[in-house]
């Protein structure tokens, strides 16, 4: 089978990982980078570093408005596949690159896999919420991470080739954890002791294009009593400078560019507590055991809330803080996204349809 995956984004890059070591094992894939994330730090580190092969096709589109953006690729993912007429177009997650990638294999009547399909904020100001509902509903199958994954597809009507396959995720944590412990000194070059600093993630358009938002977030992390270190996307190092807000950085604050992912999962599993509004920190808080605090309203991966090992406090400095000071989650994770093995599920689920 000849299998086309879309990718452009960092967290996408990490979920495409896992499965396109699994999808090798036995079909011809082609990877398409789009080019939404370009900086060598924002791409290419994750390339080297998890050994994904190189793009067959890269598309450039870069940065640019919503629909400019999708638009770009959309075009020049048509010609791909136009040239490439492959059997299946997996996508992944929730970007604009994903949902042009959906409307481009559609258009041409090509099946889509969805990996982390299913997931819902309910929250339509979300870019995402917009290309996970589009994405969904023109894809034939849906790789679902989660039991209320599969229940919000239920309640949209899809039920055909909805899959519960558990989150390539934890397969990508589970199978890089071990090689960050022995690979990743980020602690020792920043001076940091296991325990004893926080790490803090923002880069959602809600916070990051206010102001307000994100002066309250870092008012609120200055009065932690620990180092917290800040890998800086570079959406808000853009909204910073913006705003005037470099030039006052708390000075507990460790601004440093984003990092790899060896070097991200060891911040991680040795933080005292992680502060973000990234979808995909939030669940490898969960999976390393690290309490979470996140800077949103609402999430998508509610289990993590429900467990009690995550924590919605949006952007208000008195709910942050006082989350800093004595959210200390003391009950037991209940393992909500299974054991790992979820890309090796939907590998031999594509096994199925192409033997049919
Ligand atoms: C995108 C996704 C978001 C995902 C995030 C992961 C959409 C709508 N958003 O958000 O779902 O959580 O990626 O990180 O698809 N920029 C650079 N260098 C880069 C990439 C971006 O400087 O390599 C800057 C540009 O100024 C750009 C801005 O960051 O305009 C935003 O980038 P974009 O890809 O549009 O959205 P993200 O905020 O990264
Ligand atoms: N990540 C990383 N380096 C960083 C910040 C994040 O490797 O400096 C990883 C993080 O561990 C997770 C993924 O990037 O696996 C999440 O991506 P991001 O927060 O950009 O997007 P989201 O998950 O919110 O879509």
């Amino acid at each position: 089978m000849k299998i086309v995956s879309i990718v452009g984004a960092r967290p996408q890059f990490i979920k495409c990982a896992p499965l396109s070591r699994e999808i090798r094992k036995r079909h011809q894939e082609i990877i398409v980078h789009t080019g939404q994330h370009y900086d060598p730090e924002m791409s290419e580190i994750f390339f080297e570093e998890l050994d994904i092969p190189k793009p067959g096709y890269h598309l450039g589109v870069g940065s640019g408005s919503h629909a400019g953006q999708t638009a770009k690729i959309l075009e020049r993912t048509e010609t791909v596949l136009l040239s490439e007429h492959p059997d299946i177009v997996v996508i992944y997650g929730d970007t604009n690159s994903t949902l042009a990638g959906a409307l481009a294999a559609s258009k041409l009547q090509i099946p889509i896999a969805h990996v982390e399909a299913g997931l819902r904020s309910f929250d339509r100001t979300m870019p995402e919420e917009i290309n996970r509902v589009v994405a969904d509903h023109l894809s034939s199958f849906l790789f679902c991470p989660t039991t209320t994954a599969v229940s919000n597809l239920h309640l949209e009507g899809i039920s055909k080739g909805v899959c519960l396959v558990g989150d390539v995720m934890n397969d990508a944590l589970f199978f890089n954890r071990q090689v960050a412990e022995t690979r990743s000194d980020i602690l020792d070059r920043l001076g940091i002791t296991r325990s004893r600093y926080l790490v803090l993630t923002v880069h959602r358009p809600s916070n990051t294009d206010n102001k307000n938002h994100l002066a309250e977030i870092l008012r609120s992390v200055s009065k932690a009593g620990l180092p917290v270190v800040f890998p800086v996307h570079p959406r808000t190092r853009k909204n910073l400078d913006k705003y005037g807000l470099l030039d006052c950085l708390p000075e507990n604050l460790l601004c440093i560019d984003p990092v790899g992912y060896l070097d991200m999962i060891s911040l991680m599993a040795h933080a005292d507590k992680i502060l973000t509004d990234s979808g995909g920190v939030q669940k490898e808080a969960y999976l390393l055991g690290i309490p979470c605090i996140t800077l949103r309203e609402n999430t998508e991966w509610i289990e993590t809330v429900a467990d009690g090992w995550n924590i919605l406090v949006g952007a208000d400095s008195g709910k942050i803080i006082s989350a800093i000071e004595s959210f200390s989650p003391d009950t037991p994770q209940r393992d909500v996204f299974g054991p790992p093995g979820a890309s090796k599920r939907i590998c031999e689920i594509l096994d199925c349809i192409i033997s049919d």
